[in-house]
């Protein structure tokens, strides 16, 4: 027990949950103590010299004296390294299917392995892969310039024991010493990512958390790597508790003598298997959602504003606040219902007391264009008469200790048992729950607790790690399916809805989830600190997340703790309105959220961010289509089309909107103005229509009413004009230049696929002309702007 346990458990010793929540750390003390089989004497390895090599399709296997490494170049160019016999599968990351379901990508049989000067090498269209006889495995782009060197690695083999799974390895690599590093999940301190460790272990950090907090609810073993010499993204593919430590190069000033960046990762079991993917982000994304998924549509009412909070406690409170946004005229697209709307907080009820008749409200709202989304936790109160616990009794679905005794733990309904979500019978069974959220008039769901959390009062607030799981019935403990407990919740949540409502694409997040998770839904910050630290931490957290593959994310708008400032809730607000997931959401007992709670300047401000959310729908849905599409995030770091700039590389608070925005919120108090590092181009204020010109630094007005956002000039964007109908949003390119730009227009809510209109500007006589790729008038209204500049 440390310090900080300590003083956890003298918090909560008080209460009747603190004693709930004392019990079930002991009581996970004590399973992991009689079951978890201890480490037992390890005997260290290296892969030793080569012996020889064996061409196979895609790349082939090298023989080392005490381990073999398989190489793989996959269909689409993304190149699988697997030691010691491990294949691509079975993977949790993978679509089509996760763990055991298949969707490896074909191997490229263009690639072979053929001999090298001090080894082998596999020739790909992206990258050569080079093997060193001591096996060093180099990535290197075509043209011969280093992306990445991953020393021989080094395991702890069990003595005596025969299993793998628990076997720890270690690999450390170096890169370029001008390399960045991006990802690892969602992580607060971000979006670049500064030296030092990372844990790999999906973590509620209790209450709320702040830019030192790490690790958070979402770890991704998946670094992208940007440097002079190109980018690259490496996914180590194991699910196990895990350390990333990353290191920063330094250059030699011109003397050669450049000291490397790099990483060790550090795994405690699971297989040593890693993929690559290099090329421009833009590529690196495509093919990093090729393998592991294209992030889920929402539906187009998700990208509108939503609010939330834990605590509106009764329909009336709810139709309060939906009038409220009526009355001052601020568009609302959705209400969250939290745990409060439970009955005693258990999932899958109501609390008929205080919501009689939700779906006679769902209905009303859904009258007035507001839905309604229900909170979704994983934990079933361990209490026979309740629906959930007494159907997963019967369809077996609950985690089981080493014993066969079901796993007991502690979460808001109390004492609590756990669906294993790895059991894809346990799957089927949960997503068929969701008919009574449906039934309850929800159009959608937030799946939350599902790293997963059961309270303590010491140590690890989550299961025991000797928890067993099926794993797809490969069977394993809680140390194996820890990380993908939430990926494997939502992939229930999912399916259940797909089957429960085929018609209607799902909407769902979670607070969870891994690599992968975007096949199903999106995420949210978790619980963010109200404080600037707070806001600047939730942009780190939607940008490394979009590299990571999962687009769809916000925070918890104003914080969600506690009460903003007035400036700070508008800061934010303007912020959030600029975020693919747009939701307002507080905890119990901290202060309200709704835009006329801060005084009428708030109000009026936050009504102009609002409308200028409307407006931008039409670009947002095609976002949404080309994240889809492509990987391609909606919110990007400045540097995604110029990797090579080196400033933009450490700029963590401005980003780019799609192709067309760059978005620069302001994160301190009392800022009126701020400066912004452009990438090159021209760009445009959307608002005074300034020229700016990138690259470089340049100082823009930031205003009470608005933060800063430019249009590259050139970019035709969909905009939604005053009636509401879509409209072209032409920003005049350079003269003698042209733009371009594509609008999507898809099915609101269904799966009919969408329609790809693009467009072309140039110009003609003196004016810019808009006009469809092709030729042809262009079918829109267009607006032309920036063309007297
Ligand atoms: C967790 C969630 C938060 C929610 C609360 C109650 O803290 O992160 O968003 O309001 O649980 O359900």
């Amino acid at each position: 027990m440390d310090a900080r346990d300590l003083l956890r458990s003298f918090r909560m010793a008080g209460s009747a949950s603190g004693r709930l929540a004392a019990r079930s750390a002991w009581r996970r003390r004590r399973t992991d103590t009689r079951d978890l089989v201890r480490h037992g004497p390890e005997r260290a390895r290296v892969p030793g010299a080569a012996l020889d090599a064996d061409p196979q399709a895609g790349g082939g296997t090298v023989r080392f004296t005490r381990s073999s490494l398989r190489i793989r170049v996959a269909v689409g160019g993304a190149v699988f390294c697997g030691w010691d016999g491990a294949g691509p599968e079975p993977s949790y990351a993978l679509a089509g299917g996760g763990a055991g379901g298949g969707g490896c990508p074909a191997a490229d049989t263009r690639a072979v392995l053929e001999p090298d000067k001090d080894g082998w090498r596999v020739v790909s269209e992206r990258m050569t892969v080079l093997v060193s006889r001591q096996g060093t495995v180099e990535i290197r782009t075509p043209g011969g310039l280093l992306l990445r060197r991953e020393l021989p690695p080094r395991w702890w083999d069990p003595v005596g024991r025969t299993e793998s799974a628990g076997r720890r390895w270690v690999q450390r690599s170096e890169t370029p010493a001008d390399a960045r590093v991006y990802g690892l999940g969602g992580r607060a301190a971000g979006p670049r990512l500064p030296a030092g460790g990372y844990r790999l272990w999906n973590t509620d950090p209790g209450g709320s958390f702040g830019p030192g907090d790490d690790p958070l609810y979402i770890t991704m073993p998946v670094q992208l790597v940007v440097a002079d010499a190109g980018c690259h993204l490496i996914f180590h593919d194991s699910t196990w508790d895990g350390q990333v430590t990353l290191r920063d190069g330094e250059e030699g000033a011109g003397s050669g003598h450049d000291r490397p960046g790099g990483c060790e990762v550090r795994m405690d079991g699971g297989p040593l298997r890693y993929w690559v993917i290099a090329g421009t982000p833009a590529r690196i994304l495509a093919g990093w959602t090729a393998l592991t998924g294209r992030p889920a549509l929402p539906p187009r009412w998700a990208l509108g504003h939503q609010h939330s909070r834990w605590g509106f406690g009764s329909e009336q409170e709810v139709r309060r606040v939906a009038a409220g946004y009526r009355e001052h005229g601020l568009p609302l697209s959705v209400l969250h219902l939290d745990i409060d709307h439970l009955d005693g907080n258990r999932v899958f009820t109501v609390d008929r007391r205080r919501f009689p008749d939700l779906p006679g409200m769902a209905a009303e709202l859904a009258g007035q264009g507001v839905r309604l989304v229900s909170i979704v936790d994983p934990a079933v109160k361990a209490e026979p008469g309740v629906a959930a616990y007494d159907g997963g009794i019967a369809a077996d679905a609950f985690v089981r200790d080493a014993r066969g005794g079901r796993v007991r733990g502690v979460v808001w309904p109390g004492e609590a048992v756990f669906p294993d979500f790895t059991d894809p019978a346990a799957r089927s069974w949960w997503g068929g729950l969701y008919a009574e959220r449906l039934a309850q008039g929800f159009a959608g769901v937030w799946h939350d607790m599902n790293e997963p959390v059961s309270f303590a009062a010491f140590g690890d607030a989550t299961l025991p790690r000797s928890a067993r799981h099926v794993l797809e019935g490969r069977g394993g403990d809680h140390r194996e399916a820890h990380n993908v407990y939430g990926l494997a919740m939502a992939r229930a949540g999912y399916e259940g809805l797909r089957r429960l409502r085929p018609e209607q694409r799902p909407f769902l997040f979670s607070r969870s989830g891994w690599v992968g998770m975007q096949r199903y839904g999106g995420t949210w910050s978790g619980d963010v600190a109200t404080g600037w630290e707070g806001l600047r931490a939730s942009l780190a957290l939607v940008l490394g997340l979009g590299l990571c593959g999962v687009p769809y994310s916000g925070p918890d708008v104003g914080g969600f703790t506690g009460t903003p400032s007035p400036e700070l809730y508008l800061r934010w607000f303007q912020l959030g309105a600029y975020l693919p997931f747009f939701r307002t959401h507080s905890a119990i007992g901290a202060g309200r959220r709704e835009p006329w709670e801060f005084g009428p300047e708030v109000l009026a401000h936050a009504r102009e961010a609002l409308a200028g959310r409307m407006r931008l729908l039409p670009y947002l849905e095609t976002l949404s289509h080309i994240a889809r599409g492509t990987g391609a995030p909606y919110v990007r770091p400045l540097w995604w089309g110029s990797p090579g700039d080196r400033a933009l590389r450490e700029c963590g608070d401005a980003f780019l909107l799609g192709d067309a925005l760059l978005v620069a919120p302001v994160l301190e108090p009392g800022a009126v103005s701020r400066t912004v590092r452009l990438p090159r181009g021209r760009w445009y204020d959307t608002v005074t229509g300034a020229v700016h010109r990138g690259r470089g630094q340049v100082v823009l007005d930031a205003p009470p009413d608005r933060i800063p956002v430019l249009a590259r000039a050139g970019s035709v964007l969909p905009v939604a004009g005053a009636d509401g109908a879509v409209e072209l949003e032409a920003w005049a390119p350079r003269q003698g230049r042209t733009g371009s730009g594509v609008v999507f227009t898809g099915d609101p809510e269904g799966w009919d696929a969408p329609r790809m209109e693009r467009f072309v500007s140039r110009w003609v006589d003196g004016e810019v002309v808009v006009e469809r790729d092709g030729g042809g008038e262009p079918g829109y209204r267009v607006r032309v702007r920036g063309a007297a500049s």
